[in-house]
């Protein structure tokens, strides 16, 4: 079975999961918790190079105070619980996103845990967190721009690979796999420089529902997708 090397995934669905449950929104974020660690699980056993989960998007500011700091404690204990295991499991973590915009417990946080895994050989594990795909074209001009003015590079130099250089994870393949969970059909600027090619699927089930069975249903459903890259099968010409 063909498989993606890189998994990129909205985990969308929290909140309403745990409304048709009569909880609160915050019940459905410590649920989808557990989900992650599934789906990990599943990954490391298919043997999948990369896995990107979007945790927290720059937009989602814009939420009640009182949820954003829960989610955000959430990501703590989280990490925190769970940094020896991911360690065990020889994962790589990276976080991506606007991390200076995040507290200071958290960037902590994340560098120990990048420096801790960065020699691991196992499963890339890519957190967005305080993410936005324009963020990420944005950062990535600016840096352009003052390499420019610094004389490193010349203006004509900039091509695909050179500004793809600049973008987050500009060393891992893009993603092959888009997943998007809760019946949502749209990218809420996640990835948009990295998903030009990515095939997407998307899944009625929030995201505390997605179990290993829904991802090993989402690569049989990659596996029997053809990618044409814009070209064409070379069967057609015969
Ligand atoms: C996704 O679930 C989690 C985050 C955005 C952090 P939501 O919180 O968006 O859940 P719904 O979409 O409101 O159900
Ligand atoms: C996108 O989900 C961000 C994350 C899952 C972290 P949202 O639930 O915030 O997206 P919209 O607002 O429905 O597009
Ligand atoms: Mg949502």
């Amino acid at each position: 079975m063909r498989k993606p090397k890189h998994i990129a995934i909205i985990m969308d669905g929290n909140g309403r999961w745990a409304q048709k449950r009569m909880l609160p929104r915050t019940a459905g974020h410590k649920a989808g918790a557990k989900s992650i660690k599934e789906i990990i699980k599943v990954c490391i056993h298919h043997e999948i190079n990369t896995l990107t989960l979007f945790a927290f998007g720059r937009e989602n500011w814009q939420r009640p105070e009182a949820e954003v700091s829960f989610l955000m404690q959430l990501y703590v204990t989280t990490l925190e619980d769970n940094l020896d295991a991911l360690l065990e499991q020889n994962i790589r973590l990276r976080f991506i996103g606007d991390l200076q915009g995040l507290s200071f417990e958290m960037q902590t946080l994340m560098s120990k845990a990048e420096r801790l895994s960065s020699t691991n050989t196992g499963l890339n594990l890519n957190i967005a967190i305080n993410y936005s795909g324009r963020w990420d074209i944005t950062q990535a001009c600016k840096k352009i721009a003052n390499a420019v003015k610094q004389g490193c590079i010349d203006g004509d130099e900039v091509d695909e690979t050179l500004f793809n250089h600049y973008t987050a994870l500009s060393d891992l393949p893009a993603p092959d796999l888009f997943i998007r969970t809760s019946g949502e059909h749209r990218i809420s600027n996640f990835m948009l420089w990295q998903l030009s090619y990515t095939e997407m699927y998307f899944v009625e089930e929030c995201w505390p529902d997605f179990s290993a069975t829904s991802l090993e249903q989402a690569l049989v459903a990659y596996a029997k997708r053809e990618r044409r890259f814009g070209a064409v099968r070379e069967h057609d010409y015969a």
